[in-house]
């Protein structure tokens, strides 16, 4: 499906309003700001800080997920790194390229993403992994600017409803008009630079979607070698 951006959309986010990677000491969100520092009081030797994006600054695949998880990305400071669903997002990016070096579920493992980067629609952990409206409206001008900052990108892959949505507003981009499903595929054009940009749903490999078998490894693999077939 191929969906075109008004002019005045590109002008506008163009303005960037903020880095792409969020200050460590980030108060945009009470909620998560006292949250953190519930964290940094019970496991002081953990990151607990909003978590910066992972990956090749020339990257061709942007892989957009929801938030840190406490025990991983918000424990080891690297995006999916320790937590359930970075297993299979890691073993996918291997499997069709994107790694160089071994995952090891530690930010010291020497892993590097090759043609790829990894972040989050929403940078802080938040309490049972559910970010609310207001935290995930905060967080995206740094989304929009990661975007904005990776010249060299072909297609996105939004794991999850939220972070699919986020991604679009993010792109100025109506969500009614580019619903979420699994493996689904928009082509519409950057408002950065007017490039085509690829968007490839898919169903988040959350704990709870791979046990349930709502997601299989195949379908997971599924969308990487669509995204992988766009590049
Ligand atoms: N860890 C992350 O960094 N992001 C997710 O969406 C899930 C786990």
């Amino acid at each position: 499906m191929k969906m075109g951006i008004p002019i005045a959309t590109m002008a506008t986010m163009t303005n960037k309003t903020a880095p792409a990677e969020a200050p460590l000491d980030c108060t945009l969100c009470p909620r998560l700001v006292a949250y953190r520092v519930e964290n940094q009081q019970d496991e002081p030797g953990w990151f607990n800080a909003p978590v910066p994006s992972f990956g090749d600054e020339n990257a061709r695949l942007l892989v957009v997920g929801l938030a840190p998880g406490r025990t991983g990305a918000n424990k080891t400071g690297r995006p999916f790194t320790g937590d359930w669903a970075g297993d299979l997002l890691y073993s996918t990016l291997a499997e069709f390229g994107f790694t160089d070096g071994e995952y090891g579920a530690h930010a010291d493992d020497g892993l590097k993403l090759n043609g790829a980067m990894i972040t989050n629609a929403v940078r802080c952990v938040p309490p049972e992994n559910k970010p609310v409206g207001k935290e995930i409206n905060a967080c995206r001008p740094f989304l929009v600017s990661r975007l904005a900052e990776l010249k060299s990108v072909k297609a996105l892959v939004t794991l999850g409803k939220i972070s699919h949505d986020s991604t679009l507003r993010a792109l100025g981009l109506k969500v009614s008009a580019h619903p979420f499903g699994h493996d689904v595929h928009y082509e519409i054009e950057s408002p950065f630079d007017g490039a085509p940009l690829h968007i490839i749903s898919s169903y988040h490999c959350s704990r709870y979607n791979t046990n349930t078998g709502r997601l299989t490894e195949a379908m997971f693999h599924d969308v990487f070698r669509r995204a992988k077939s766009l590049l």
